[in-house]
């Protein structure tokens, strides 16, 4: 059995460990995925006693995705770029570090909910680090623009110059944004996790044909109702990102892709 976990601060409510274990079993796989509190003070000793009892890799969690990018001997491009990693492999005194997040998201806006990001104008709000891991993964799609609107103005415009190489990439305050159009709109704040809105008019939506909420669980969000009100005709969480993530990371470990459908239609909580 190869073990593998999940690390992260508070770690109580990680989806992580039933998500692999249903990988593992719907494509057995024999492995045992656990959950662990890191200690905020000493992350580093705690991974590294994790790889010496045996462990294979691990996925990481707020607030340790930059801690375990620094630890890490090995960068994949994807890691690099978002300047953080979610998911480690050990091989012998190698710790490799990529990022799935992005891919995650991609891949469901694409796959799952069947919106094409070639050519489309894409709204994305915030400039952190969530904001940071998806953009590769986005341009690489060919969108026509992402336009990053963000509070503090500057690292929208800082992040949009920093991916300039990437594609069409614009950085803007929420004020910058009357009288645009977008096809998909997607709230990458963490302004949700409190029941926040960011000061988005409802008008930035107006057109738009999904809009997206990273977050996961929360039910309807402000922005997710905002959208609705705005007359947005598909609206989504991030279940499906998580999940996505989630096979991208096992495909890494075990060289098997798994199913994500019927487990994303398992997990997904109604945007009531
Ligand atoms: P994460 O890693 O989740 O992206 P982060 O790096 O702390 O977290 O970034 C949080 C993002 O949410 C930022 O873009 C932040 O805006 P600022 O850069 O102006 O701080 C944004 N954010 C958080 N709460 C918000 C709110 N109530 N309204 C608008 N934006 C908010």
């Amino acid at each position: 059995t190869d073990k593998y976990a999940v690390i992260g601060n508070p770690i109580g409510h990680t989806k992580s460990p039933m998500i692999h274990g249903s990988f593992a079993q719907a494509t057995g796989q024999d492995i045992d995925y656990s959950a662990i509190e890191g200690s905020l003070e000493r992350f580093a000793d705690d991974v590294h006693a994790f790889r010496k009892a045996g462990g294979r890799g691990m996925n990481v969690t707020a607030p340790f995705k930059l801690q375990a990018y620094a630890l890490a001997t090995e960068r994949l491009e994807r890691a690099e770029l978002a300047g953080a990693t979610n998911a480690l492999k050990f091989e012998g005194d190698r710790i490799l570090a990529d990022n799935f997040d992005g891919l995650g998201l991609t891949n469901d806006i694409q796959r799952n909910l069947g919106f094409p990001l070639e050519g489309a104008r894409m709204l994305v709000l915030g400039a952190g680090g969530a904001v940071r891991g998806a953009l590769q993964p986005f341009l690489a799609q060919q969108p026509a623009v992402v336009v990053l609107a963000n509070r503090t103005q500057a690292k929208a415009v800082d992040l949009a110059k920093q991916f300039a190489g990437h594609g069409r990439v614009q950085g803007c305050g929420y004020g910058d944004l009357a009288g645009e159009r977008f096809d998909i709109v997607i709230n990458g704040t963490s302004a949700s996790l409190r029941a926040e809105l960011p000061p988005l008019s409802a008008q930035a939506l107006q057109g738009a044909k999904l809009a997206y909420e990273l977050a996961y669980g929360k039910g309807l969000t402000p922005f997710l109702r905002l959208a609705q009100n705005a007359g947005v005709p598909k609206l989504a969480d991030g279940v499906g990102m998580l999940v996505e993530q989630a096979a991208e990371a096992f495909l890494w470990w075990r060289g098997v892709r798994p199913d994500t459908r019927s487990l994303i239609g398992r997990m997904a909580i109604p945007l009531v």
